[in-house]
């Protein structure tokens, strides 16, 4: 028959198919370290009021430390019949120490306070590799910003070619979300850094512990206000889901337009082989599969906070044993995250960018139509008629399929009396990109305080 950690009021074990749904320890395993550190602290606190003598406590350690060795080895694992890691590791530790000492351990918590306190542990470490990941994405944007610092191409709207820009301030583009994810997870952590262990099962402990001690134990900034709320939210689950998924679809827009840029069409990148895959059947073939599986995750991820919160909507206080399913979600998040940005700052940082053909293209689709207007204005003729002349510049040249640089002197005069051949000065991409010299343009002398900015946040964070 099956032990359950409820025997006293239940004259039989749980059924076959009770077990199977309520079984957890396949995935929650991957929390035994923190629930081991958590029951040293807990240890601790239960000496420090008194509830163990000295020898109890050191044998209690003693067989703690053996079990994380075990746990780390693989020499203890879950059982068929263990059904959360919380209880394989309670039968491990009355094994190691005995039923004496070892069933002394779960006085004064319960799974409840204790998940909801290991769980916080498992992503604050996984927070803090999560964001090295994305620093790294950023680092690769940062180093191919300032390797081509100067290299002009097409800027965009509607995919549409719009205003030439330089390829350092669009890569700098990429990396100021991705640093807002990083300073999101660095937000979140400061509100995650409370521990709820000590709740108990939702009202709180009347042994006399001091959740404090055990919040300091183990590494929190301090132990959750309320016994209800510290066992009963999971907003700081859905929260660290959202940056998760935020980030995923950051870099799902940059993937996109690599997929886009290493195409025939554009020809703007090619990508390091290392960081390709070829077709089992067309042997010319060089696909930028790390690019679309990272568009592809970022669907995962969504469905991975849109699941979360859908089991979070309407639940009553305190806790509910749906929040078992806050687990498998978060990790999936964590796991895809893990694996996907290392390989996409690898392809950023060994992409190969060909300047010549993107700068060659920046003028192109009559791109310096709005640098005409500004002209204008800046000789003084309202905005609302400089657009209808530039416009008017625009449709004489696609008539004649000619560039706005090919229009003859008498041509331009023919346009408008305002223009004059000094417009000739914007009418080139580099005249173009130097004029957006405000904070944040894409003239290079901005641009290169830009760079040092992005630099600079990225060695703080
Ligand atoms: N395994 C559960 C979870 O992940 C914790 C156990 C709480 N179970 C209970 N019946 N109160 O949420």
């Amino acid at each position: 028959e099956r032990v359950s950690l409820w025997g006293g009021r239940f004259a039989g074990g749980p059924s076959e198919a009770l077990a199977a749904l309520s079984k957890s320890t396949h995935f929650d395993w991957r929390l035994a370290p923190y629930d081991i550190a958590g029951s040293r602290a807990h240890a601790r606190v239960l000496h420090g009021a008194g509830l163990l003598d000295d020898p109890t406590l050191e044998a209690m350690l003693d067989a703690l430390a053996v079990l994380a060795t075990d746990v780390e080895s693989g020499a203890f694992a879950p059982a068929e019949d263990d059904e959360d890691v919380h209880t394989a590791l309670e039968r491990g530790l009355i094994e190691r120490a005995g039923a004496d000492v070892g069933g002394r351990l779960r006085a004064g918590r319960s799974r409840n306070d204790q998940v909801a306190t290991l769980f916080r542990m498992y992503l604050r470490d996984h927070a803090r590799i999560v964001s090295g990941l994305i620093l790294d994405v950023v680092q690769a944007l940062v180093d191919q910003a300032r390797a081509h610092i100067d290299v002009a191409m097409p800027g965009r709207t509607h995919l549409q070619h719009a205003q030439p820009v330089l390829l350092s301030h669009h890569l700098l583009a990429h990396a100021w979300p991705l640093l807002r994810d990083v300073q999101r997870l660095v937000d979140w952590d400061a509100r995650t850094s409370l521990s709820p262990y000590g709740s108990g099962a939702l009202a709180g402990s009347s042994l006399g512990l001091d959740p404090e001690a055990v919040a300091a134990d183990l590494g929190f900034a301090g132990s959750i206000d309320n016994s209800i709320d510290g066992t009963a939210s999971r907003d700081f689950v859905a929260e660290f889901c959202f940056v998760a998924a935020m980030t995923a679809v950051d870099i799902s827009r940059l993937a996109e337009e690599v997929i886009l840029w290493a195409t025939k069409e554009f020809s703007f990148v090619t990508l390091d082989d290392a960081f390709s895959t070829g077709s089992s059947i067309m042997p010319q073939k060089k696909n930028p599969d790390v690019a679309e599986l990272a568009r592809g995750k970022a669907g995962r991820l969504v469905g991975d906070l849109a699941g979360l919160m859908t089991t979070l909507k309407a639940l009553p206080l305190a806790y509910n044993r749906d929040l078992q399913e806050d687990k498998e979600p978060v990790f999936d998040a964590v796991d895809t995250l893990e694996v996907l940005l290392p390989a996409f700052s690898g392809m950023m940082a060994t992409m190969t960018y060909h300047g010549e053909r993107m700068a060659s293209l920046a003028p192109q689709g009559f791109s310096l139509a709005t640098d005409i207007a500004e002209w204008l204005v800046r000789e003084g003729v309202p905005f609302r008629i400089a657009h209808e002349v530039a416009g008017a510049c625009v449709r004489v040249c696609e008539e004649r399929d000619i560039e706005l640089w090919d229009l003859s002197d008498e041509d331009l005069a023919g346009i408008s009396e305002h223009l004059t051949p000094g417009v000739r000065e914007v009418l080139s991409v580099e005249g173009s990109l130097g004029s957006r010299d405000a904070k944040g343009g894409t003239a290079p002398a901005r641009v290169t305080e830009q760079l040092a900015d992005a630099a600079a946040l990225l060695g703080e964070l």
